[in-house]
């Protein structure tokens, strides 16, 4: 029987112990379990850690200025902020895969934090905010034959010539959890309540061929999705939800002309470990509020689906 509180002494020990006056790097996903771990190495070894914020172009609307004002402004740690949005992008131009995706991602990650280690002279770990469900889900299914379901970029996803060893306070750890010790260790509510969300980012919630312009549309609807959701004072009783955009166009009807768009699917399920889940059972007013919204005020969409898969058999992410 531990608390949150002794977890993060044994924790910052640990981390001592492991590191010992080694340079560390941390890769920050934009994501609460990234930021925890940060901050909870930042205290076990305070300016021996770089951050690294890693901006792929494939973040929500404004997660990069709250992550950067959080560091920087909140906690006064060191971040190194990284637009490699080129990179990422010309990379995935034509890959269609989604294992392919989550591959070449895990991988450029990796070049991108190698060479911000370089650049301070060298860093012999990398710190991630692996948490107990990425390790079980990268290498097998729970009481299925041993199958790799998806490589979470932050676990099966790393390249095995990575020079870095890991450091993963968080591994044993589930995401309520996660939340209570980002609580303990000063992070404002605001961000350890946010919804989870995926380190390949909207690459995951486009199926088929990615593109900036497409992520643009995408992160258009799923601010709007966002938005409404808190409005409707829904967004704490949610585990996750956000705006897929899909590969298939239809033929719609707006004002006196025919359109030719991409169609939008919504998502939102509520979960505790993001292990299984149950959808969130919207009303059909605030259904259709966030469609007609959608389809009114962003281009390149003109129709909108609601996903109605429980994980099994879905998986929470399309990919
Ligand atoms: P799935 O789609 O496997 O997702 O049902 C379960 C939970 O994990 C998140 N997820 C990821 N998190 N790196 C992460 O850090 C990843 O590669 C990744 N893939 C999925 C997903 O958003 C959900 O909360």
């Amino acid at each position: 029987d531990w608390t949150m509180a002794e977890f993060r002494k044994t924790k910052i020990e640990e981390i001592r112990a492991q590191v010992g006056s080694a340079r560390v790097i941390c890769g920050l996903s934009g994501g609460v379990d990234s930021a925890v771990a940060a901050v909870l190495i930042h205290e076990a070894i305070g300016d021996q850690l770089t951050c690294v914020y890693v901006d792929h172009g494939l973040m929500r609307m404004g997660e990069s200025e709250q992550v950067v004002s959080l560091f920087r402004g909140h906690f006064n740690i060191p971040l190194v902020h990284v637009d490699a949005s080129t990179l990422f992008m010309k990379g995935l131009e034509g890959v269609t895969d989604p294992e392919a995706k989550r591959k070449f991602i895990g991988k450029t990650f990796i070049d991108v934090f190698e060479a911000e280690a370089r650049k301070i002279g060298g860093a012999d770990f990398l710190a991630q905010g692996t948490l107990y469900p990425d390790v079980i889900e990268s290498v097998s299914f729970t009481g299925g034959p041993s199958v790799t379901i998806k490589s979470h970029h932050n676990v099966g996803g790393l390249p095995e010539r990575m020079n870095m060893q890991l450091v993963e306070p968080l591994r044993e750890l589930f995401k309520d959890e996660v939340r209570d010790l980002g609580r303990e260790l000063g992070l404002p509510d605001v961000f350890v309540g946010r919804h989870p969300f995926p380190g390949p980012g909207l690459a995951i919630r486009i199926p088929g061929a990615v593109s900036r312009e497409r992520a643009d549309v995408l992160r258009k609807a799923d601010a709007i999705y966002l938005e409404e959701i808190r409005n409707a004072g829904l967004y704490d009783a949610i585990w996750q939800a956000f705006a897929v955009l899909l590969p298939v166009k239809t033929v719609g009807v707006m004002g006196d002309g025919r359109t030719y768009d991409h169609v939008c699917a919504l998502r939102a399920v509520t979960s505790t470990d993001g292990m299984t889940a149950d959808i969130y059972p919207f009303d059909a007013a605030f259904l259709s509020r966030v469609a007609t919204r959608i389809i009114n005020e962003v281009k390149g969409i003109n129709r909108v689906v609601y996903d109605y898969t429980s994980k099994p058999p879905g998986t929470i992410e399309w990919e």
